[in-house]
């Protein structure tokens, strides 16, 4: 067993002032104590930053960029530009997809509040008409089965048919408002 080579003058001049040698020797070999490069350890520090904000970001303040979220939106929007698109009665999925549409919603909101906020009050509590914001339907909480009544009212308790008045559109965008309330039941449901 060879002994390790003390520190001639050769090896010295490898060594730059900053670097001591470690007190170790394997076999010979001797090791600097080089300090890490500023590029190595910024790339440290930065990722550690970049952990704890995207820890925060997207596990505790609710952003969700996660593709199924981005695929559920851009199908919503298509859905609801599909029955925007559609003439004739819309089925159950198309005003449910409606019901997610800002602009749809909004227009349904302005019918809501000239033509039916009197009597179901401005936050669809209720008055003279049914609360139409809970899950209590007496005639079908079906979008559907909502539409259907808008459409032909219920005369004889004081609910008008609106069909003629507002006209198939405006009844669905206030349906569509009216949904934008109410949560889609599951496909199981
Ligand atoms: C003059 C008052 C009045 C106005 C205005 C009115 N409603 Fe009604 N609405 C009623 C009454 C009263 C009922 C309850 C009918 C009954 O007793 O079955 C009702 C019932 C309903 C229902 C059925 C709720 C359920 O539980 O099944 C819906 C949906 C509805 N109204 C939507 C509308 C919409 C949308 C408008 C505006 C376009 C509107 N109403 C305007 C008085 C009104």
């Amino acid at each position: 067993m060879s002994q390790p080579l003390k520190n001639t003058p050769a090896r010295q001049s490898q060594k730059t002032k900053d670097d001591a040698l470690r007190p170790h020797v394997y076999d010979g070999i001797e090791e600097f104590d080089k300090r890490l490069p500023n590029w190595w350890l910024w790339t440290l520090y930065s990722a550690m930053i970049f952990s704890v904000a995207y820890w925060f970001i997207m596990h505790q303040a609710g952003a969700d960029f996660s593709p199924q979220a981005t695929i559920e939106q851009k199908l919503a929007r298509l859905q609801a530009e599909a029955a925007a698109r559609a003439t004739g009665p819309l089925n159950d999925d198309q005003l449910w997809a409606l019901s997610l549409n800002s602009e749809t919603v909004s227009a349904g909101k302005a019918t809501f509040l000239a033509t039916c906020a009197a009597c179901h009050g401005e936050n669809l509590q209720g008055g003279i008409g049914f609360n139409l914001a809970d899950n209590e339907w007496v005639h079908g909480g079906r979008p559907t089965e909502i539409v259907h009544t808008i459409t032909n009212g219920v005369v004889e308790k004081g609910m008008q048919a609106w069909g003629s008045q507002l006209g198939e559109r405006k009844i669905q965008e206030v349906a569509a408002f009216i949904l934008s309330h109410h949560k889609k039941p599951d496909a199981t449901q």
